[in-house]
């Protein structure tokens, strides 16, 4: 057992509301299993009694928080980022499927998921929903070093049959038995979980959409991802390749694609009706504001998403997203939140911005008190953050009166800079 002495961040698991102890104590140890687990977080002077001869390591002056949830990223687009381009469709054709296509290369694989893992640590992100690209290889490659660094992380081969160019469109048949195959190699070792993964709508046939269907309603705790209602030229192509569908999420829907743990990202162009059919069937959106303003595609609607009752979280969308820190995610979703509100007050809330990126990406996960929160069980993945960092942020963080006033600090003004240390695993 270890405990740790700082302030500390967790999350009430039934409000999602922040709870903060300024003199707190993190205590982990290994749970039944031999996993590192939370044992006990909460006031220093309450719990510090419980655990005699526990080596406490004294972190006062900096603040102890969740390790960060990014429900949506593309390893393979990690020097993607920033490309210049008109809209998605272009962006794609032009950056995107070029880069992805070297991934057919373990070793080029290997090179950019250690870059980027290192590149999640740097910014304190412990869990990622990841994309690979249609090469088996580029799966294999990411799931074997996240294995490697004890982290919990999910990924899957990308499906895209047609409308992609040679060297990233896959076959039919084959995808489907490389993505079983992905399942029953990686799903459920050691923290690892396989995604099946259509790239989006446009480049699946309807049997590469039916065959994912069938993968999804067999293995019903593999998770899917894939993207929806990002852009109006995307919208309007899905449409007229699958008329018959009553929207562009009902393309999914129709495949049996929408579930529980069913994550798509964007989910901007959507009808209430939409958003109605997200929340009836569990399927949860990416919010991924960065990537929407960097490409130009819209804002999402937050109001109307909690009018349906659809869960969401945040992501990074790397590479259409401009940055791995999820400070800079909660910043862009701030702004985001507050174009189209109508009611009065903070459209988003410090709290409700940082649980978006932790607990409450993990809920929308189906990994609820698993990781993203330090309630006692969860799994030991956090970070400690500096709240001096930078001259600025020493200077506002010393003035801040509240807990708000504190997180915003750290919201507007924060980067990988902040973060001093990303324990994975207790670890
Ligand atoms: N839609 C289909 N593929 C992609 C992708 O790689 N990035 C984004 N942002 N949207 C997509
Ligand atoms: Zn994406």
């Amino acid at each position: 057992m270890k405990a740790y002495r700082a302030s500390l961040l967790r999350f009430d698991e039934d409000s999602g509301a922040p709870l903060f102890d300024d003199d707190g104590l993190l205590v982990i140890g290994p749970d039944a299993n031999g996993r590192a687990v939370v044992r006990a977080a909460g006031v220093h002077g309450a719990l510090i009694g419980r655990f005699p001869g526990v080596a406490v390591e004294d972190l006062r002056g900096q603040l102890i928080a969740p390790g960060f949830v990014d429900m949506h990223i593309h390893y393979p687009q990690t020097d993607v980022i920033g490309a210049p381009a008109a809209g998605l469709l272009p962006w794609l054709e032009q950056y995107t499927f070029p880069h992805e296509s070297r991934f057919h290369e373990p070793a080029h694989a290997r090179e950019v998921a250690r870059f980027f893992f290192d590149e999640l640590a740097r910014n304190g992100v412990t869990t990622a929903l990841t994309f690979s690209t249609s090469h088996p290889a580029s799966a294999d490659a990411a799931f074997e070093e996240a294995r490697a660094r004890g982290l919990r992380f999910m990924t899957g081969k990308v499906l895209q049959d047609r409308h992609s160019p040679d060297g990233v469109r896959d076959q039919t048949e084959q995808s489907l038995i490389d993505t079983e195959a992905g399942i029953r190699r990686w799903h459920g070792v050691d923290r690892l979980g396989y995604a099946i993964t259509p790239r989006f709508a446009p480049t699946s046939t309807p049997a590469q959409l039916r065959g994912a269907g069938e993968l999804a309603a067999k293995y019903s705790d593999v998770w899917i991802q894939s993207h929806v209602a990002e852009n109006r030229d995307e919208v309007r192509w899905a449409m007229e390749l699958f008329p018959d569908s009553r929207s562009y999420l009902g393309i999914y829907e129709d495949f049996g694609l929408l579930r529980e743990r069913a994550v798509y990202a964007h989910c901007i162009h959507l009808s209430q009706a939409d958003r109605e059919r997200m929340a009836a069937t569990g399927a949860v959106a990416a919010v991924s504001p960065t990537s929407n303003l960097f490409l130009g595609s819209g804002f999402f609607d937050y109001q109307a998403a909690d009018a349906a009752g659809m869960r969401y979280g945040l992501a990074s969308d790397v590479g259409g997203g401009t940055s791995f820190s999820p400070f800079r995610t909660m910043l862009a979703a701030y702004v985001v939140g507050r174009e189209g509100q109508t009611k009065a007050g903070l459209s988003l809330t410090p709290g409700q911005l940082w649980w978006q990126h932790t607990a409450g990406a993990a809920r929308a996960l189906g990994l609820d008190g698993v990781v993203g929160n330090l309630q006692p069980g969860c799994e030991a993945d956090f970070v400690v953050l500096n709240p001096r960092a930078t001259p600025l942020l020493a200077r506002k963080t010393a003035q801040a009166n509240s807990l708000d006033e504190l997180l915003f600090a750290l919201i507007v003004l924060g980067d990988d800079r902040v973060v001093s240390r990303t324990v994975v695993n207790g670890r």
